[in-house]
């Protein structure tokens, strides 16, 4: 959860570099640092903060050399230092390398290499990497690459800059892609990295070394066997992460939707096709996610049972460890995820696949190890989603859903891009009651949302934005278990959201409501229809099919937790402690 970039090029490395860490900084942003070789010797500038802030302090971008390496931290081992920011240097400051990964025996390497008289100057694992590039040079930088991987256990990609100028850089189960322009080279966590200076990417697969070193590139594996990747040209559009007018990339994605809910409806046919093919026909589905993912494959299994009589089980992706290791040899796995790249769902396609299943995925990036090991997959197609919260790749999520469910009923659904474009607008003008809600939450510290059937995993979806957007205990309760438990909770001041819309749960949710406001619960109700017991009403357009209303109604909540966000002070785009791609276990 650390993105990591190499430049090896005709050009000035550093302002690069700098540029490179912006576009990838939602990987990780505590900490920042880039090396880079000017006259023979390693200059390195790092230190804690955002790129932008460490760049300003540390004047990184007019930093000498055209070969650099940068990075950006979302720490693992060792805390939120500069010491601890990479690069990490080795010894003789003749090696630097940056890393993104856990090195799971970093500790017996360190003892081994602590023992051999090396000095350690951080706290972190990625430095054992940079020692052990140090001791293995003697034979070339080559030799030097392969016989570190081999020591290393864990997962990593990391990127190393050595003092002639070469750059190297290995992967084991973290992204890693080879950027080729006109004029240089680039190593990078993501095409992100390179893609405003060239579109022409090389993806590296498990156990690959790569090594540029007087700009010709070469590539072999963890036993020197050489390897050949195509070259694949990658859509510039996955570039376009300007956040335009709006104050916050968040902000842009929430609005964003309007457009990206008709944009996951085009699809390629022959694909959407083999994917409602192997699903239609599958003798057992599983399927799989996290986070807000998991929320949408929550909503899948309902409208597959509900629409096209096909039952699915849901996993959790950070359990399918344990829940998938009695799966039958001819099932379907189907991964959702934004990133494509989140290392619970990568293990569960692993274990499932060594199972002898099937993998359909739907997700965003179509670059992604997820694509790259799925049978069929589609993608949400909403364009690179920068916000930690994910809002549009949500929504995208569940218009692909509706648009699956709708071949294997035969058109039962009758989805219609227009009217999901018309009623996400139309819940996008009702900012202002929306704002209101949130005046009405302002302060609060337990936020319960309530839902039944459809609406519960969007309860859920809401409890996830408020928790990571505003730092607010949030939950979500299927509204029928409230009368297990929940109720007990409810008193003066608690704030309770009903998602309730005129569907088959209308009535039932609305008894709850009551039960709640009784015991002097404040109640915001998110309907098509208003009610007495709505101390405030959140109005979203009816709707002619009802399946649909969780594309809508989730959009208020998203809207509430960005503005208790800015309330609390928290940056949306970069709430505390988390990263947009968790990448490590
Ligand atoms: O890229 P993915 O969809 O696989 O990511 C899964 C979760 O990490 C992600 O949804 C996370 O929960 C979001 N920050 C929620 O807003």
């Amino acid at each position: 959860m650390c993105s990591i970039i190499g430049y090896k090029g005709k050009n000035s490395a550093a302002p690069i570099l700098v540029d490179s860490l912006k576009k990838m900084e939602y990987r990780g942003y505590d900490s920042v640092g880039v090396a880079t070789i000017d006259d023979g010797s390693i200059l390195v500038r790092k230190g804690i903060g955002k790129v932008i802030e460490v760049n300003k302090s540390l004047n990184i971008s007019e930093m000498a050399g055209k070969i650099g390496i940068g990075h950006t931290r979302w720490a693992t081992h060792g805390g939120v230092t500069d010491s601890n920011a990479h690069p990490h240097s080795a010894c003789n400051k003749n090696i630097a390398v940056v890393h993104n990964g856990i090195i799971e025996n970093y500790k017996e390497l360190k003892a081994e290499l602590t023992a051999k008289g090396h000095v350690f100057s951080s706290e972190t694992d990625t430095e054992v990497i940079a020692h052990l590039l140090e001791i293995n040079i003697s034979g070339g930088i080559r030799k030097a690459m392969i016989d570190t991987c081999k020591s290393l256990k864990g997962n990593f990609a990391f990127v190393a800059v050595f003092q002639d100028g070469t750059i190297a850089g290995a992967r084991y189960e973290e992204p890693l892609i080879i950027g080729v322009a006109n004029d240089g080279y680039f190593i990078s966590s993501d095409v992100l990295g390179f893609l405003q200076y060239t579109d022409k990417a090389i993806f590296l697969e498990n156990g690959d070394i790569c090594i540029v070193d007087s700009s010709k590139l070469e590539i072999f594996d963890f036993e020197g066997s050489p390897v050949a990747h195509p070259i694949t040209q990658v859509a510039w559009e996955l570039g376009d992460i300007d956040k335009g007018k709006y104050a916050h990339h968040t902000l842009k994605e929430i609005n964003d939707q309007k457009q990206t809910v008709v944009h996951a409806g085009r699809q390629d046919e022959v694909m959407m096709q083999k994917f409602c093919d192997i699903l239609g026909n599958a003798k057992s589905i599983y399927i799989t996610g996290s986070g807000t993912s998991y929320h949408s494959a929550l909503l899948f299994k309902h409208m597959l049972a509900r629409f096209g009589k096909i039952r699915a089980e849901t996993v959790m992706s950070s359990e399918a460890e344990y829940a998938l290791s009695s799966m039958e040899a001819d099932s379907i796995l189907v991964a959702i995820s934004q990133s494509g790249e989140t290392a619970d769902v990568l293990d569960s396609v692993k274990l499932a696949k060594s199972q002898g299943a099937k993998i359909l995925s739907i997700l965003n990036v179509t670059t992604s190890s997820l694509a790259r090991s799925s049978d069929a997959f589609l993608s949400t197609n909403c364009g690179p989603e920068i916000g930690v919260a994910a809002t549009k790749s949500f929504t995208g999520q569940l218009a692909l859903i509706y648009n699956v469910t709708d071949r294997l009923c035969n058109g039962c659904l009758g989805t219609s891009k227009a009217e999901f474009a018309i009623a996400v607008e139309n819940v996008l003008a009702n900012v202002a009651s929306i704002a209101k809600a949130a005046e009405k939450m302002n302060g609060a510290t337990d936020i319960y949302l309530l839902g039944r059937s459809l609406h519960y995993p969007v309860a859920l979806e809401g409890a996830l934005k408020l928790k990571e957007l505003a730092y607010v205990h949030a939950e979500g309760i299927a509204a029928g278990e409230l009368k297990h438990g929940p109720l007990a909770l409810m008193e003066k001041n608690t704030i309770v959201i009903m998602l309730n819309p005129h569907d088959d749960t209308f009535s039932d949710t609305i008894s709850n409501a009551h039960e709640i406001k009784a015991r002097g619960a404040t109640v915001i109700g998110i309907s098509d229809s208003k009610d007495d017991v709505y101390d405030h009403w959140i109005e979203i357009p009816r709707l002619n099919q009802s399946a649909f209303y969780p594309l809508v109604e989730v959009i208020p909540l998203q809207i509430l937790a960005y503005q208790l966000a800015l309330a609390n002070s928290v940056d949306p785009d970069y709430p505390r402690n988390l990263a947009k791609s968790v990448t490590v276990r």
